[in-house]
């Protein structure tokens, strides 16, 4: 067996919501302080508060890309404070596992979310539990 499992391997080469959201209601862009790469984020959030899309662009690794793929996936249908239960570890643990020197990059895309949120917070006023203690 390789280093990556299957599901890692359907998330690198077919990365799932890549690109970008052109009237997004959130933008969250984070560097990589352990490798310097870096990730975008935008969602798209209903009137009930719900994800309705959510996008992603990256200069980074391929596992990057798959938790990326995957972090945006869960996100979509999500409330924003639902969203925000979303960490590095329910990343890593939906794609089945990450080798654990690259566990690093799912923290991109854990901070990416969150940034991306943020931002969103930020654009309407709206105060969330799971942002405490963020910025
Ligand atoms: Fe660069 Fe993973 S994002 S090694
Ligand atoms: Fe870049 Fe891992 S080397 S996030």
């Amino acid at each position: 067996m390789g280093l990556y499992n299957d599901k890692v391997m359907d998330h690198f080469m077919h990365p799932r919501n890549v690109g970008e959201i052109p009237d997004a209601d959130g933008t969250g862009v984070y560097g990589s302080p352990v490798c310097g790469d870096m990730m975008q984020v935008q969602i798209k959030v209903d009137d009930n508060d719900v994800i309705t899309d959510c996008k992603f662009k990256t200069f980074g690794c391929g596992s990057a890309i798959a938790s990326s793929s995957m972090a945006t996936e869960m996100m979509k249908g999500k409330t924003v404070e639902e969203a925000l239960k979303i960490s590095n570890s329910t990343i890593v643990d939906e794609l089945g596992g990450l080798p654990s020197q690259k566990l690093h990059c799912s923290v991109l895309a854990d901070h990416a979310i969150k940034h991306a949120i943020y931002d969103y917070a930020q654009k309407t006023g709206k105060t969330y539990e799971g942002l405490k203690g963020f910025d």
